[in-house]
């Protein structure tokens, strides 16, 4: 079984995954993780990604959606996959569908975090990531024990580039125009749940965890 997390970029789908995956035993898979990795290590899918990652573009369907495939396929999907990230276009959309008929997995449903643009400006000028493993914290609502130090590893924590001003408007617009069509997508097929996701993070993650237990079983 797959499941979709959807949202606008800061509405916590990547720390909603990750509580998720320790709860239920599923496998997450961040498309934006996998970049950053990529440009990390200096690869030649990072060298390709890189200016466009940072500007807040999104990168080309076929790209991404190889990149996906060639992981979801290598690794299998176990006990359940959440997609953190992907699919973010139509057409994204129709690659995972091929994907999942191909594979004769199951898609579970598209969960949206849903929250407010005032509130997701306020989580993405806080956000801060750890440059060695790329644990995510919140200056506010999620500190690290040392300010500045991953309580992780002990990496270095650092500001994504994406996180800058003009990076965050480019990836707000880009969610609206692109992301965000996915919403009355998935509504239509009677796959959309929508979470809300202002609160603190145990709160969401207690809405999160009912509506998998329901849909679970
Ligand atoms: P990606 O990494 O997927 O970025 P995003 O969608 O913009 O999402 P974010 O990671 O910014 O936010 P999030 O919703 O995961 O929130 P988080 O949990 O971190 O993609 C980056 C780039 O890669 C894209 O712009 C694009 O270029 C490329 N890319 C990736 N996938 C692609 C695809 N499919 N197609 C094409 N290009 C693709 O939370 C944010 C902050 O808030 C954190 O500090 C957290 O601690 C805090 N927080 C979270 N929840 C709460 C809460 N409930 N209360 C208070 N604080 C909270």
């Amino acid at each position: 079984m797959i499941w979709i997390l959807l949202g606008a970029p800061g509405s916590g789908k990547g720390t909603q995954a990750e509580r998720l995956r320790d709860e239920f035993g599923l496998k997450t898979i961040s498309t934006g993780d996998m970049l950053r990795q990529a440009m990390a290590s200096g690869s030649e899918l990072g060298r390709q990604v890189e200016g466009i990652v940072k500007s807040g573009a999104l990168v080309p369907d076929e790209l991404i959606s190889s990149v996906l495939q060639a992981r979801l396929e290598s690794e299998g999907i176990g006990a359940g996959v959440i997609l953190d990230g992907f699919p973010r276009t139509v057409p994204q959309a129709d690659l995972l569908d091929k994907m999942i008929e191909a594979n004769q997995w199951k898609l579970g449903g598209a969960i949206l975090c849903d929250v407010p643009v005032d509130v997701v400006v306020r989580r993405l000028g806080g956000r801060r990531m750890c440059a060695r493993c790329g644990q995510g914290y919140h200056v506010e609502t999620l500190p690290p024990a040392v300010e500045g130090i991953c309580d992780k590893c002990g990496g270095e924590l650092i500001i994504r580039a994406d996180d800058a001003p003009d990076a965050i408007r480019k990836r707000m617009a880009v969610y609206e125009e692109q992301t965000a069509p996915l919403i009355d997508l998935y509504r239509s097929r009677n796959l959309l749940h929508v979470v809300d996701s202002s609160d603190d993070v145990d709160s969401v993650h207690q809405r999160m965890r009912q509506l998998f237990i329901g849909l679970t079983g």
